[in-house]
């Protein structure tokens, strides 16, 4: 798995907590893996415009992604992607904005196999300092699970 294009860290927003949201959503009918590499490239160029990391995972018909950023860069992002046709029912799984440590510092937006993902988030678990951050993956895992 590739893990990173872009060294984003912190240093660049050193004013500003980072914001973190989760959330799963539907695929539209007919989004397959064109649709979802058009996704990623999107994303890896406007991402890091807005200090802006994460993972989106697709699997089974369903999208799961983790933002982490500045608080209003990443809801405005939300805003734009909960509009986005190709996917519906978008549910927010949890919203934290005490975090201060990215969990995907290096990861401008990177598509996570389904079958890859329980170790994503494990390891990112494990490395976690802070008990919000592991609370937050605890509950992505046990989605994951539930799915
Ligand atoms: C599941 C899903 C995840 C997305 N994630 C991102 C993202 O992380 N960053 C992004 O810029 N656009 C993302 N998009 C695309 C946006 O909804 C929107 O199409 C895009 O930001 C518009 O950019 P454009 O005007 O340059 O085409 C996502 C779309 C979907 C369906």
């Amino acid at each position: 798995m590739e893990a990173n294009h872009l060294q984003l860290n912190d240093e660049s927003h050193p004013q500003q907590s980072i914001h973190n949201l989760v959330y799963c959503s539907r695929g539209s009918a007919g989004v397959g893996e064109a649709e979802i590499a058009k996704i990623i490239a999107t994303a890896q160029h406007h991402n890091p415009r807005f200090g802006i990391t994460g993972i989106l995972v697709f699997g089974g018909g369903f999208f799961f992604q983790w933002l982490e950023g500045p608080k209003d860069s990443v809801q405005s992002l939300m805003r734009i992607i909960s509009a986005d046709p190709r996917h519906s029912s978008v549910v927010v799984l949890s919203q934290e904005d005490e975090i201060r440590e990215r969990l995907f510092p290096n990861w401008d937006m990177e598509l996570v196999e389904v079958a890859d993902i329980r170790v994503v988030l494990e390891d990112a678990a494990q490395s976690a300092s802070n008990p919000n951050q592991k609370k937050a993956l605890n509950l992505m895992l046990e989605e994951l699970d539930a799915a």
